[in-house]
């Protein structure tokens, strides 16, 4: 591999993991740069992260091992998009040295080739092959990941919500008898080009829009939407809204898109769903 610079004297490369992304390396070059995600996406290994520095040519960050909390450690991301390449690199702590180095080429409209090198203080053959296994254990998985939210935000993307104007009535969808939605709650519905939760709180029936206007995360199915807090959490990078009003619950300034009205119908007694 050709670096920029070169990688640091007195490494040894243990490990080299090669795989297909199957998302774009659009996608691939965001999720490079969107520091924020560690500790929500990749919560099994990083329990928190604070930013330092940001920019076009990467981030620097103070993390925590989930696995050992309260061992933080500095980590530094720098890109060279022109080269597809990018290096992570452990400034201190347990791995402090250490320069992960990945390239990335785009293999078609929907897949992106990587290539991960990992680059340790010089050590024994012995403990440098399990390191190694340790490291390609733990990079499949945060690239599984990473692809798993790569692809669910692809496709995000590609979908078109439809509104009024598009559309000369209003779109609808019947969901059955108040009993038989209470006893499914919470669900999904995909409606009207967009994906909606219909939850209860605090026994009340709400709709919402289960599409986070972040980077379009799964407000799906977290654990902290309960009756209790009346929020729902993104996975992704931990944004709050309430589910009635659709706000920010956590300071920030976001909005979930206006959901469709739930309507009972007087004769038949059955819910239905309109897009005013
Ligand atoms: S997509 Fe980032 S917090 Fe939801
Ligand atoms: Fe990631």
């Amino acid at each position: 591999m050709t670096s920029f610079p070169p990688v640091s004297p007195g490494l040894d490369r243990v490990a080299i993991l090669e795989r297909q992304i199957d998302a774009p390396l659009e996608r691939v070059w965001e999720n490079v740069l969107d520091w924020e995600h560690l500790p929500w996406l990749h919560r099994k290994d990083f329990a928190s992260i604070e930013p330092i520095e940001q920019g076009s040519w990467g981030w620097r960050a103070r993390t925590e091992s989930t696995a050992r909390r309260g061992q933080y450690f500095t980590v530094e991301l720098k890109v060279n998009r022109p080269a597809g390449q990018y290096v992570t690199r452990t400034l201190d702590g347990p791995s402090a040295r250490t320069e992960i180095w990945t390239s990335l080429r785009s293999n078609g409209p929907n897949a992106t080739s990587i290539r991960v090198e990992f680059w340790v203080p010089t050590t024994s053959d012995l403990s440098g092959e399990a390191i190694g296994k340790g490291y390609l254990s733990l990079y499949q998985r945060l690239w599984s990941e990473d692809e798993a939210m790569m692809i669910q935000r692809s496709q995000s993307l590609r979908s078109k919500p439809i509104n009024k104007v598009e559309t000369d009535s209003p779109v609808r969808i019947e969901l059955g008898t108040l009993s038989e939605v209470r006893d499914r709650l919470p669900f999904c519905i995909n409606f009207a080009g967009n994906t909606w939760r219909l939850c209860a709180v605090d026994d009340e029936l709400v709709v919402h829009d289960a599409v986070c206007p972040h980077a379009l995360g799964p407000l799906v199915d977290d654990p902290t939407d309960t009756d209790e807090t009346g929020q729902v959490e993104c996975p992704w990078h931990g944004f709050r809204f309430d589910m009635r009003t659709g706000r920010s619950s956590d300071g920030r300034r976001l909005r979930l898109r206006t959901p469709p009205r739930l309507i009972e119908q007087a004769d038949s007694g059955t819910l239905a769903l309109v897009m005013p």
